[in-house]
């Protein structure tokens, strides 16, 4: 189990009608970095938010905007979300053959590289990327909506992934993302995650609940 968890609301369960003023209201109330859901109707099943919407919220605060991409193709729309604000842009393994290259091309633009898993997806898929990067994402859910359950053999992967960190020897997060609520939390953080995403489980409520919300997925 590794301390110091972080939280990520998946802005997916945010009010978009007042996207900004929700975006300022989870830093406020705690959150460490603001997770977007980017989806293409094509990768996966839905479509959500485009660079120019990523432009647009990112003055409404100054914590880390996690990216998370869930289209392909996906390199001709990199440069794109580094230039909207984006620290943290994370691929999908899935998403091109290639995505060594697209981690290199990530770093190159001074962002921190993701890769994401889909459940179906074993984690032999990162042994020859871990030197690339920032974020491992672990999906806990098949990616295109919110409020899914959480699919119990991803903190198996999480397991496996905290070692292949460990024997890394240097910092990268491990996310977990999909279904995460209080009691899977817990699972995730004991599995070894240390960044949790959380749409539904952060929104519900309204504004005067989440800063509790976020308190009660830490664990505090
Ligand atoms: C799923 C997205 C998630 C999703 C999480 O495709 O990547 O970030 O919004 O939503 P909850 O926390 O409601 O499962
Ligand atoms: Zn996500």
């Amino acid at each position: 189990m590794v301390s110091n968890i972080k939280i990520a609301p998946s802005i997916l369960s945010a009010d978009f009608a007042k996207l900004g003023q929700e975006v300022a209201a989870i830093t406020e109330a705690g959150a460490d970095y603001i997770h977007v859901d980017v989806m293409d109707g094509h990768f996966v099943p839905n479509i959500t938010i485009g660079p120019d919407v990523v432009k647009a919220i990112r003055p409404h605060s100054k914590k880390v905007f996690d990216v998370h991409l869930m289209i392909a193709p996906v390199d001709p729309y990199i440069e794109a979300f580094a230039e909207a604000g984006a620290d943290i842009i994370t691929i999908h393994a899935e998403a091109t053959p290639n995505f060594h290259r697209t981690l290199q091309f990530i770093r190159s633009l001074g962002k921190k590289a993701g890769i994401s898993l889909n459940p179906g997806t074993p984690v032999s898929a990162l042994e020859n990327i871990m030197d690339l990067v920032d974020l491992i994402l672990i999906m806990s859910v098949n990616p295109g909506f919110g409020g899914q359950k959480f699919i119990p053999t991803s903190l198996n992967k999480i397991r496996a992934v905290r070692k292949m960190i460990e024997k890394e020897g240097r910092p990268i997060d491990l996310q977990v993302d999909g279904g995460i609520n209080m009691i899977t939390a817990k699972s995730a953080i004991d599995a070894g995650a240390d960044v949790l995403v959380a749409g539904t489980a952060t929104f519900v409520g309204g504004p005067d609940n989440y800063s509790k919300n976020i308190k009660a997925l830490r664990g505090d």
